[in-house]
This record gives structure tokens, C-alpha cells and sequence, in this order.
């Protein structure tokens, strides 16, 4: 019974392509996998590509643009995905800087892409498709002003209890679920008397 198993699972092991490897062997060699945004504007738009010396789109700066502008961003994720398949699948055997979803400005230090026709199978194209896709961006929006009082965090959400007239009582670092967040509360309450 254990043998009738292993038959039929071992095909399907063998040709689950892995993305990643798929991507080591065939796209790393242009593009570099992560750096990160602010790297990356600094280095396009006040460096001239003089600080980094890219050669092609990073893929996180590729995940960026596919995830934004094709299909429905807010929409099901399998069917963006699909269609994210589509774009890198007709990308990388018909390159068309026509079809680039780049920023001009960092496109304009770029060769277009040479095809990879013959050089990668379908089976390929989809699953280093799903490496594109398998980033998530964050937009991090964090004030680098210094806070008052000489206070200090290292950890963001970090909350502070003060009294009134401004000295510190309590630091509490980290984001908490509603029960414990109230109990916090009270042990400041408790504290700030
Ligand atoms: C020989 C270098 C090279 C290789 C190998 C390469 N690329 Fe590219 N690729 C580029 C360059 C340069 C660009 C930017 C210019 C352009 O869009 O044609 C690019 C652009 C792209 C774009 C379009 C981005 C846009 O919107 O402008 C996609 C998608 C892409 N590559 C996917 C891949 C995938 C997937 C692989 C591996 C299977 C791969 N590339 C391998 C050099 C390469």
C-alpha cells in the first residue's frame, strides 16, 4: 500500500518546478532579487544608477510595478496572478520597452531585455512568475523627527505614559491584543496616581 503511495506522489514532486531555482538560473544573472525602495530612488533618481550600477529592473521593483498595474490590485489574488503569469510569460520572449511598466527614468539606464525564446519553457515562465508575485510592498510612512521629552523607542508601536506635567511613568514597546492593551492601560492608570 506504502509503495502504490510513493508512485504516485513522486511525479508530482519531480515536476513541481521551483520559482526561486528557476530564478537563480535564468534571471539572476541580469536581475538582482531585493534592494530596497529607498536604495533604489536614491540610486535612479539622484545618482544617475551611479551607486548601484543596475543592469535591469531589481524583482522587487519588478513585484512593485506588476502587482500595481495589472489587473485589479484589490481584486482576487489567484486571478492576479494569472494575469501576472500573462505579462512576465509574453515579457521574456517578446521584450518591447513599449510594453514596460517602468518608470522612464529607470528605464532610460537600461538595454531592453534580450528574448529568452527557446532559452525557457512555459512550465519555467510560471513558476518564476509566482516569485514576482510572492512580494509583498509595504509602504512605511515613519516620522524620523526626534520625539520631545528626550524620549526614545526602538520598536514602533511604542506607547508612553507621562503625567501631567511630563515626566515618563511608563514605556510599553510593541502592538497588544485588546485584553492585555487595557490591562496596560489600567497598570498606568495605577501608576500615573
Ligand atoms: C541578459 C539580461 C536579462 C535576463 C537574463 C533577464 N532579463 Fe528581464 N530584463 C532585462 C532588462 C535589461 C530589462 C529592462 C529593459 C526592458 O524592460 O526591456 C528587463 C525587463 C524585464 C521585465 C519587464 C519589466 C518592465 O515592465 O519593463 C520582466 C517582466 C522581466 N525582465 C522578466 C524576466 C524574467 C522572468 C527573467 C528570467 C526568466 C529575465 N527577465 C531574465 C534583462 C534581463
Amino acid at each position: 500500500m506504502k509503495r502504490w503511495w510513493l508512485g504516485l506522489l513522486l511525479p508530482l514532486t519531480l515536476f513541481a518546478l521551483d520559482g526561486r531555482s528557476v530564478y537563480e538560473k535564468k534571471c539572476a544573472g541580469c536581475h538582482k532579487l531585493y534592494i530596497p525602495a529607498e536604495k533604489l530612488m536614491a540610486n535612479f533618481l539622484e545618482h544617475n544608477n551611479t551607486l548601484l550600477h543596475l543592469e535591469a529592473p531589481t524583482v522587487n521593483q519588478l513585484a512593485y510595478r506588476l502587482k500595481q498595474q495589472i489587473g485589479d490590485p484589490k481584486g482576487d489574488k489567484e486571478i492576479q496572478l494569472m494575469e501576472v503569469a500573462a505579462f512576465v510569460h509574453d515579457y521574456a520572449l517578446a521584450p518591447d520597452r513599449q510594453k514596460s511598466l517602468c518608470m522612464p527614468e529607470v528605464m532610460a539606464h537600461f538595454e531592453t531585455m534580450p528574448s529568452l525564446k527557446g532559452k525557457i519553457s512555459d512550465e519555467e515562465l510560471e513558476a518564476v512568475a509566482a516569485i514576482t508575485h510572492s512580494f509583498v510592498p509595504v509602504r512605511v510612512d515613519v516620522s524620523k523627527e526626534r520625539l520631545p521629552e528626550g524620549l526614545s523607542w526602538s520598536l514602533t508601536p511604542t506607547f508612553f505614559f507621562l503625567t501631567a506635567d511630563g515626566k515618563l511613568v511608563k514605556t510599553v514597546p510593541g502592538a497588544w491584543v485588546k485584553e492585555d492593551f487595557l490591562q496596560i492601560l489600567n497598570e498606568a492608570k495605577g501608576a500615573l496616581r
